[in-house]
């Protein structure tokens, strides 16, 4: 075992298998530092849960997402995999392992960063462990070199699971580039979409207008059309933009969307030069048809 799960709070419902993810996010972050035999606890607590302990072991009196308390020290510029001298004096004969410590994590906040960021609440739940398990062996994240070579240790274990952070800033931006190949000569509203295919490939798409209205095409259906010509069954996530409102997609481009993607699909909607929101594809469609409804697997 490489890790020890408490609730301290109850689960919430529908959340399964959360103690297998974590137990490989933990195996994947040793595994990146090159350590063996170690273990750590996973304290799942609330709001008022990880404020008390902050007051009281840090002195800081407000909640937060994740709280490590390490219980090896290493010498400053080292971790882990530098001081195997160090981790061997630790290993308790006991848990058959090297205790590094407690991993608490909020759970209210998890949730609403999962939310927020469009993704699952078991995909931040896993980036939580993972900062955590590499702030146990050493990693810490106060001067900006020290802060990137963590976060390329947590996105390296974390890839090594399949776990990807999807870069909203870069597929907004690829959806910008396509929107001004858009062709829109009786609405002048340009509209431009990236899809992220679950492959790792971005597939860009415009709008483009006829003189017979109905027949013009979204953004968003270009891009999929684009991506499914290439072979792409299965999206990750899709940014949209318009050149001068916010592109909500439209009511079949969503629908369309349904079909090779599930609902936790983060869509990245914004104006040019104002930013952009994040939804899921289940908050803009909900109880939409889907494929398995007809007996079809994407
Ligand atoms: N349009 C899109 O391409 N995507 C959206 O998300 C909303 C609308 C296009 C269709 C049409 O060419 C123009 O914007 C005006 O409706």
């Amino acid at each position: 075992m490489n890790i020890e799960l408490q609730w301290e709070i109850s689960v919430p419902d529908g959340l399964t298998d959360v103690e297998a993810l974590l137990e490989r996010v933990a195996g994947a972050c040793f595994s990146t530092e090159g350590i063996e035999n170690a273990a750590f606890a996973v304290r799942i607590t609330d709001d008022e849960g990880i404020r008390e302990l902050n007051r009281t072991m840090r002195n800081i009196d407000s909640a937060t997402d994740v709280l490590s308390f390490p219980t090896v020290q290493f010498p400053t510029g080292r971790t882990a995999k530098d001081c195997p001298k160090r981790l061997r004096r630790e290993y308790d004969p006991y848990l058959g392992k090297v205790n590094l410590g407690d991993c608490v994590i909020n759970l209210s906040r998890a949730m609403q960063q999962a939310e927020e960021y469009g993704h699952p609440l078991t995909r931040e739940l896993a980036y939580l462990t993972a900062h955590s398990a590499f702030h146990l062996m050493g990693y810490d994240h106060m001067e900006e070199e020290e802060k990137k070579v963590m976060r390329e240790m947590e996105e390296k274990a974390l890839g090594s699971l399949g776990i990807t952070r999807i870069d909203y800033d870069a597929l907004f931006a690829k959806a910008c580039e396509a929107m001004k190949n858009a062709y829109c000569p009786y609405s002048k509203f340009q509209v431009g979409a990236c899809i992220l295919a679950e492959d790792g490939r971005t597939f860009e798409g415009c709008n483009f207008e006829n003189a017979s209205y109905p027949a013009g095409i979204c953004a968003e259906r270009c891009a999929a059309g684009n991506a499914i010509v290439h072979g792409v069954r299965r999206f990750a996530a899709i940014a949209v933009v318009g050149s001068t409102a916010v592109a909500w997609p439209c009511g079949i481009c969503r629908q369309v969307l349904r079909e090779f993607s599930d609902e936790s699909l983060p869509v990245i909607v914004g104006q040019f030069g104002k930013g952009y929101t994040v939804r899921t594809l289940g908050e803009l469609l909900p109880e939409g048809l889907r494929p398995e409804d007809l007996g079809v697997t994407v």
